[in-house]
C-alpha cells in the first residue's frame, strides 16, 4: 500500500512502459480484409470507408505485391461477381471472381482466407436460398460445401463460413473431406451477431437484402450464452479456428469465450467499426492513437487474432518509421 507502493514507478519512460507492457499488435495477428469486384476497371474507394478500396483483378498483382512489400501477411478475401442470381451460382464457379483472384495472393505468400457466404452473390443478397421467404438452412448448407471445395480447389488457405446456418461447419468439413482438402482448416464464424455496424462492408459488397434482414440466421446482440452454444457447436463440428463478430460492441464475448474455450479465437472488427474510427481521426473528433487502443482493447478481451480494415494502414504507418505493429 502506498507510500510504499507506487504504480507510477513502472510508468516514468516510455522503455520502461512497453517492458511492462502486458497486450501487443503483431502484424501476423491481422488478416486484411480485400474486396475484389468484377464489376469495376479501376480500385475504387468505398465511400464510408475512407482508405479501403475495391479492387478489379487486373489490379491484383500490383496490389498483393504491395500487401507483401509493407508486410501484411493474411488476407480474408470477399468477391463481388457480376452477376448475380437464386442460387448464388458465381459463389461456386471456377471461374467466379473469388477463385480467379486467390492465386495472386498465393504468389505473393499471403495466406488466403476466403470468406464462404452467398449474399453477395444472389440477386435477393441473403446468405443462402430463400424458400417461402426466409433462408433455408438445409438447402443452404449443401451448396456451402459445393463453394467451399471450389475455393479450396482455387487454392484457398483457409475457409471461413459467415452465413451462421447451422450445421455449416460439419457440412463443409464433409465436403473438404470427401474432395481430398483434409489439411484445410475452417475459420468458423461461430458468433456473428445482427449487428448495425456492417452497413459500410454491405455497400462495398451490393450485399444489402432485397427484403428482410438477417435476424432469423445472424444472432440477437442481447445473447451471450447462446454464443456460447453456438461455439460449442461448431467446434464439436469440426471448426479450427473460432469467431466473434463485430469486435468493439462484443468483447465481454470474446473474453468469455477465451476462458470457456481452448481453441484459436478470431474477432472481427468490421465496416462499421472502421467506418466510425477512421471517420473519427478524419474529422479530427479523436485522436490517431485511437486505432491503436481499439486494436489492444479487442486483443486484450482475449483475442488471438484479429481481422481488421487497419492491417494495412498500420503496416504502412510502421514502414514510415512509427512504431507498432512489431
Ligand atoms: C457475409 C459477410 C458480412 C460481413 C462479413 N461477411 C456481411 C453481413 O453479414 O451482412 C461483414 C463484414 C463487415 O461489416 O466488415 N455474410
Ligand atoms: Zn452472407
Amino acid at each position: 500500500m502506498f507510500p510504499e507502493n507506487r504504480p507510477r514507478r513502472t510508468r516514468r519512460t516510455e522503455n520502461l512502459r512497453n517492458l511492462v507492457s502486458e497486450t501487443s499488435i503483431l502484424r501476423e495477428k491481422l488478416i486484411m480484409p480485400v474486396f475484389v469486384d468484377e464489376n469495376i476497371k479501376e480500385p475504387k474507394e468505398i465511400q464510408s470507408m475512407p482508405g479501403i478500396f475495391s479492387y478489379p483483378l487486373s489490379e491484383l498483382d500490383s496490389y498483393a505485391r504491395h500487401l507483401k512489400n509493407i508486410g501484411i501477411r493474411n488476407v480474408l478475401l470477399f468477391g463481388i461477381p457480376e452477376s448475380k442470381d437464386g442460387e448464388g451460382s458465381q459463389a461456386y464457379d471456377e471461374n467466379g471472381i473469388v477463385q480467379k483472384a486467390i492465386p495472386y495472393f498465393r504468389k505473393n505468400d499471403l495466406l488466403v482466407i476466403t470468406d464462404l457466404c452467398m449474399c453477395e452473390y444472389t440477386d435477393h443478397g441473403h446468405c443462402g436460398i430463400v424458400v417461402n421467404g426466409d433462408v433455408d438452412n438445409d438447402a443452404t448448407i449443401s451448396y456451402y460445401g459445393k463453394i467451399a471445395v471450389s475455393q479450396a480447389s482455387a487454392g484457398a488457405d483457409m475457409i471461413a463460413p459467415s452465413g451462421m446456418m447451422d450445421g455449416q461447419v460439419a457440412e463443409i468439413r464433409r465436403s473438404l473431406d470427401q474432395a481430398g482438402f483434409n489439411h484445410i482448416p475452417v475459420m468458423a464464424y461461430s458468433a456473428k451477431y445482427a449487428s448495425s455496424l456492417y452497413g459500410p462492408f454491405r455497400d462495398a459488397a451490393q450485399s444489402t437484402p432485397s427484403f428482410g434482414n438477417r435476424k432469423t440466421y445472424q444472432m440477437d446482440p442481447a445473447n451471450v450464452r447462446e454464443a456460447m452454444r453456438e461455439i460449442e457447436e461448431d467446434i464439436l463440428e469440426g471448426a479450427d479456428l473460432i469467431m466473434v463478430k463485430p469486435a468493439l460492441f462484443y468483447l465481454d464475448v470474446v473474453r468469455e469465450a477465451r476462458q470457456r474455450f481452448d481453441l484459436p479465437l478470431v474477432s472481427y472488427g468490421v465496416s462499421g467499426e472502421y467506418s466510425l474510427i477512421m471517420n473519427g481521426i478524419r474529422q479530427k473528433l479523436i485522436a490517431e492513437s485511437a486505432i491503436d487502443e481499439y486494436l489492444t482493447s479487442i486483443f486484450r478481451a482475449g483475442a488471438d487474432m484479429v481481422i481488421t480494415y487497419f492491417a494495412q494502414y498500420l503496416c504502412e504507418r510502421t514502414q514510415d518509421g512509427k512504431n507498432n505493429p512489431e
